[in-house]
């Protein structure tokens, strides 16, 4: 599709597989200069016709150093996508095995990854009346009972782009956030996936017939699972 992207620029994090993988693919394919950021650069982030970033997002200093390059290689951000999320702490565990370690690395990924990233971005996003895309999570919207700390920072994020649209609307930078329900990532997919972990937890034997199921379970209006590629697009 045509979207008159040609010659700008975007920020990606979360870059590696699943939807950030999906957004650089997209936007290539659009004629945009991407650097696209996460810890590991696999063959798929490195033939994508991005330049790939290795940095730990979910750390002040990894932000710093990631933004560093990103200004460095694109000389500006026409677009930031705050796609980077989820990652190691994933976990159905109840409230009282939360403690204050994991809550802090949950909102450090999950919220404080794009108050950074957006912080660094947004002198240049400002310049060019460009526009910034939050990937929140339907679970910021209709928590269930867990995962508690990933749900209260994914809402909290979804409060942070609407601020942001406010305060910067005016002055010309564009701020969506995009709420996905379920999507076909590593969250769900491979042996240590999230779904995988809280399938067995209640007591699941069939992986892969809880999956099918999961449309219904979840009541997706859809009917199925979505693709990486449709958040993207
Ligand atoms: N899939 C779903 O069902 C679903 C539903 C709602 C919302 N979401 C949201 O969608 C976004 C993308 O999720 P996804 O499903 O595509 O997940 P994914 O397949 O697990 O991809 C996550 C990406 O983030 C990177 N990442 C994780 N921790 C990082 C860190 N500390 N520093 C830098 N990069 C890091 C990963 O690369 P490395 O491991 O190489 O660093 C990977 O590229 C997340 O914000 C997630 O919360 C997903």
């Amino acid at each position: 599709m045509e979207l008159g992207l040609e010659g700008k620029t975007a920020v990606v994090t979360g870059a590696s597989r699943g939807i950030g993988l999906a957004t650089v693919r997209a936007l290539v394919a659009e004629g945009v200069r991407v650097v696209g950021g996460a810890r590991t650069v696999g063959p798929e982030l490195a033939g994508s016709g991005a330049v790939a970033v290795r940095a730990d997002l979910g750390t002040a200093e990894g932000v710093e150093s990631f933004m560093a390059r990103a200004l460095e290689a694109l000389g500006g951000v026409d677009l930031l996508v705050n796609n980077v999320g989820a990652g190691d702490h994933l976990t159905l565990d109840g409230f009282l095995d939360v403690d204050d370690a994991r809550w802090r690395a949950v909102l450090d990924l999950n919220l404080m990854s794009a108050v950074r990233v957006s912080r660094l971005a947004m002198p240049s996003l400002i310049e060019r009346r460009g526009a910034v895309v939050n990937v929140s999570s339907v679970n910021g919207r209709m928590p269930g009972a867990g995962p508690v700390a990933y749900s209260a920072a994914k809402a909290a994020l979804t409060a942070f782009g609407k601020s942001l649209a406010e305060e910067f609307g005016p002055r010309g930078v564009r701020v969506n956030t995009v709420s996905p329900g379920v999507i076909r990532s590593s969250i769900w997919d491979g042996p240590d996936s999230f779904g995988r972990r809280a399938a067995a937890a209640a007591g699941v034997e069939d992986y892969d017939a809880f999956l099918r199921e999961l449309p219904g379970l979840f009541a997706i209006t859809a009917g199925r699972v979505g693709e990486p590629g449709e958040v993207a697009a």
